[in-house]
């Protein structure tokens, strides 16, 4: 009788050792490694059997056109790409608790109440009353989705390929299935891996489009192995701050629509209400005559999105400065003091550096530079920035400000929304004389160095309020 081999994986980073260490080499996470049985060995080279010919064809071709299932809740359509592709399979991670089962059930009921397709849920997590429970709570008790509490892939599967007429099949969460095959326990690498591959399987001969929940470990990252991510054709992230009411579901990747597009929620207490004009929510509690806040005109995917960005400095008690930032990058900001201190001498070595976006969204972009620049130099001289005016902009080491893409989408959106000046980069001489699109309603204030910033923001005691129409171009 053949020796049944197991093998050592780190479940952090799917990386198999051959025996049982404490840390994993590959990634160096302590105590990840779990010993699960080695998957059928591979057959030694392709000695014996001859392979069939595969037709090799042109790129230009009859390929039958994708209609995509809308699902009637815009922002998740939004960020699948413009809605579901059929036979696709779609990964969302998320913290506990952030809203991921409570989003799906919504998107299964909206789905199968606009269609006459079949949307089936199958629970790994919650009893079928628990997400009766839920449903009752969220007034959608009433849709016709089909509901089943299931754990093992093999009975999913079956019944999968016997259901006709679906549409989109939803799994919370491929860390609860397991493959009776396999003597792993459920969550780990071998077990995900495998539901995952049969789930896909599936969707992909019967065309229904799969959504998988998944965890993600302390770091954020989705739980077990990234392959997960290469299997499916769309990762999307649901993410937003405890204690904020604001969710964002991000795109990381998608094989049918644009990545980096996001949708924007608010959790309330009837589940979670699409946002279709988040920047007017960003900012709706602002207090616009304090110091040290600053709104930065962004672009999410492909939508515009004001929001503000706070700075605090305050002396520092201890030793050495701390330096804290919610919602961006700390090594940005390090850069940017760099900046500030080497380029234009203004010191922060004896503060403490709070840095915050408020509403709980996570800015990725550069073109944020001179938003937090501006709300730093704003705090640390106590003076508020001009009135309705928003800031976007990159900086480079040497201080100078770098055109960002996009402005007229940016100064649109502004405008939009009532600010009537922008403090923006001033485009080099090759890109063209300042040909803005018309029906734009703003003053620009165009700079070239964070020296000219400063000039726009004196200390409090330094001469008078600052005026942003000495440089103005209209
Ligand atoms: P849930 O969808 O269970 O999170 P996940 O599946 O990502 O773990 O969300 C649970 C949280 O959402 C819970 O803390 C309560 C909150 N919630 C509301 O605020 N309002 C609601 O209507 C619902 C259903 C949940
Ligand atoms: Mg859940």
């Amino acid at each position: 009788m053949a020796r049944a081999i197991s093998s050592y994986v780190c479940q952090e980073c799917g990386n198999s050792h051959p025996k049982w260490t404490g840390r994993c080499e590959g990634c160096g996470a302590w105590n990840s490694i779990v010993e699960e049985a080695a998957p059928d060995a591979v057959p030694k080279g392709l000695k014996g059997k001859k392979g069939r010919h595969i037709n090799l064809v042109s790129l230009r071709g009859e390929a039958s056109k994708m209609v995509r299932h809308k699902t009637g809740i815009q922002e998740f359509d939004r960020v699948c790409g413009g809605g579901l592709v059929p036979g696709s399979a779609i990964l969302v991670g998320g913290d506990p608790g952030i809203g991921k089962s409570t989003i799906l059930l919504q998107v299964s009921a909206a789905a199968a109440s606009q269609s006459s397709q079949r949307c089936i849920y199958i629970s790994g997590e919650e009893a079928i009353d628990q997400v009766r429970m839920r449903a009752d709570r969220l007034g959608l008790a009433d849709t016709p989705v089909s509901l089943a509490a299931a754990t093992d892939v093999r009975d999913i599967v079956a019944t999968l390929e016997e259901t006709e007429g679906s549409a989109i099949v939803i799994i919370d969460s491929i860390q609860t299935l397991f493959v009776d095959n396999l003597d792993s326990a459920p969550g780990t690498v071998g077990q995900v891996r495998a539901s995952a591959q049969e789930l896909i399987r599936v969707a992909k001969r019967r065309g229904f489009a799969l959504i998988l929940v998944g965890h993600v470990t302390k770091d954020g990252a989705i739980a077990g192995p990234k392959v997960l991510e290469h299997m499916v054709d769309t990762v999307l992230y649901f993410e937003g701050e405890r204690g904020h009411p604001f969710r964002i579901l991000r795109t990381v990747k998608n094989r049918f629509g644009p990545a980096d597009e996001i949708g924007v929620f608010e959790m309330t207490d009837m589940g979670l209400i699409e946002v279709s004009n988040p920047s007017a929510l960003f900012l709706a509690d602002r207090d616009e005559d304090v110091s040290g806040a600053c709104v930065f005109a962004g672009i999410e995917g492909s939508r515009p999105m004001l929001v503000e960005i706070q700075a605090l400095t305050a002396p520092t008690s201890f030793g050495t400065p701390r330096r804290a930032v919610v919602g961006w990058d700390s090594s940005r900001l390090s850069m940017i003091l760099a900046v500030l201190e080497a380029r234009c001498g203004v010191s922060t070595g004896t503060h403490d550096v709070y840095l915050n976006v408020a509403g709980g969204l996570r800015i990725g972009e550069p073109a944020a530079d001179l938003a937090v620049a501006a709300a730093l130099v704003s705090s640390l001289n106590g003076t508020p920035l001009p009135g309705a005016t928003v800031v976007f902009g990159e900086i480079g080491l040497s201080g100078e400000i770098r055109q960002v893409s996009q402005s007229d989408l940016r100064l649109r959106e502004a405008s939009k929304l009532g600010f009537s000046h922008a403090i923006i980069p001033r485009p080099g001489r090759q890109r063209g004389e300042n040909k803005r699109k018309s029906g734009i309603e703003i003053v620009t204030t165009e700079i070239r160095h964070l020296d000219d910033l400063l000039g726009l923001i004196r200390p409090a005691h330094g001469g008078g309020a600052p005026t942003l129409r000495e440089a103005s171009h209209g």
